[in-house]
């Protein structure tokens, strides 16, 4: 039986850097008062130098993860509670749960088949006089449709924020990284990411009003606006957000290897490719000519009329030889009981409360059938690690296709 190695790409370098953090004792370098160190110690700003330089951005925030940079994010928006967000329904909880964290209301739209992401059609026919904004996501490591997506936020004059957590390195249709087309963009380092610090996240953007918000929101920002004479003082509640010295030493060294990490799994999945084209229950991942697919992770669609077994027969077979394959990503995250019983911040119903479009049924099946209905026909599976040899994933592809076949 096959034993999946564990994915582990900590170095030399984390680990020198982390013993040196720890014999000086400095572990945070974030005091929450106005001065330099509101900003964090050498490594956050050495982190944050660098994410800027890979991504060509004037702005990167480091925070202590994903979920704190989509919150800081969107809080950097000056929602008013009961706004509304546009975003995917298929996506990992924390998209949809920051947008409730802000007291604003997720609307769902409906995913294309494609990339898997919003259906930039489906975001237009959801926009009402209360829709602030767009949040989109790169989901498995490619990008969704950012050009409509961005040619519908500037129509509407809503802002648009991609959830990068799973796409750092990607390159959309015409070749601008992910996470550089949204007015902000946020990636992910927690450590089932292809790089990671633990825990962690960064938040990109060009913009210095959204910069100076989630500097706020992340360090105690109620406490340093009169230092900071700041006028405008909506949404700069704090919190604390911040990230260690150890942590931006290690996701510094991490980004010094994303591109070599993503060549790896790159390669990995181009062979994949190869070897399933010609097995006809089997759609490979999609990748628009110029996209660059970073494959988090490597999803197929799969046809059950044109295999011999059932979806369900099949992962459970090829799990028992020790690969991975999973039978679906994640159900609409509306199906949730969070969404189908509108209960959030204490029990009544806030802060769906606030939106007269939600109404006590809103969030039913149905609401994104494309959705629900690729989840349902999707094939998904990590074997991308580097530590794994081709032989091992030819092997894999070789079980697969005879499965099925
Ligand atoms: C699409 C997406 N958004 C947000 C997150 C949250 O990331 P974090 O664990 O860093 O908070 C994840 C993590 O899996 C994710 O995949």
């Amino acid at each position: 039986m096959f034993k999946l190695p564990k994915y582990n790409t900590i170095g030399k370098q984390e680990i020198d850097a982390v013993n040196q953090i720890l014999r000086k004792g400095e572990i945070s370098g974030f005091v929450a008062s106005a001065g330099s160190a509101f900003h964090g110690g050498n490594w956050v700003k050495k982190l944050e130098k660098l994410f800027c330089k890979k991504f060509n951005t004037k702005y990167a925030i480091s925070v202590n993860s994903a979920t704190s940079g989509l919150y800081a994010a969107l809080m950097a928006q000056k929602l008013e509670p009961g706004d509304e967000v546009i975003t995917s329904p298929y996506t990992m909880h924390a998209t949809a749960s920051s947008i409730l964290q802000c007291n604003a209301i997720p609307i769902f739209a409906d995913i294309e088949g494609k990339t898997f992401g919003i259906d930039p059609k489906a975001v237009e026919k959801k926009i009402t006089k209360k829709t602030k904004g767009i949040l989109c996501v790169n989901i498995f490591g490619h990008t969704c449709n950012l050009d409509e997506l961005r040619k519908i936020a500037n129509k509407y004059k809503l802002f648009l924020i991609e959830d990068n957590s799973q796409a750092p390195g990607a390159k959309d249709k015409k070749g601008n990284f992910a996470g550089t087309i949204g007015d902000a963009s946020i990636i992910s380092l927690n450590r089932h990411k292809t790089i990671q610090s633990g825990e962690g996240g960064v938040i990109l953007t060009n913009n210095k009003k959204i910069y100076d918000s989630c500097c706020l929101v992340r360090n105690h920002g109620e406490a340093v606006v009169r230092s900071y004479k700041i006028k405008d003082i909506r949404n700069t509640i704090g919190q604390n957000l911040r990230l260690t010295e150890i942590q931006a030493a290690i996701g510094y060294y991490q980004l010094k290897k994303l591109d070599k990490l993503n060549r790896e799994r790159i390669r990995r999945a181009n062979y994949l490719n190869k070897l399933f084209k010609d097995t006809s229950c089997l759609v490979t991942p999609f990748k628009y000519e110029k996209s660059k697919h970073v494959y988090y992770f490597y999803v197929m669609k799969f046809n059950a009329n044109n295999s011999k077994i059932s979806r369900n027969e099949l992962v459970k077979k090829v799990n028992k030889l020790g690969y991975n394959l999973r039978a679906g990503y994640i159900d609409p995250i509306y199906l949730e009981p969070i969404f189908q019983k509108q209960i959030c911040f204490g029990s009544n119903h806030f802060p769906f409360s606030l939106n007269k479009r939600i109404n006590k049924n809103y969030y039913k099946k149905g609401l994104c059938p494309n959705c629900e209905n690729i989840n349902s026909k999707v094939l998904l599976t990590n074997m991308l690690n580097p530590e794994i040899p081709m032989k091992e994933l030819k092997k894999f592809a070789d079980v697969v296709i005879k499965l099925v076949s």
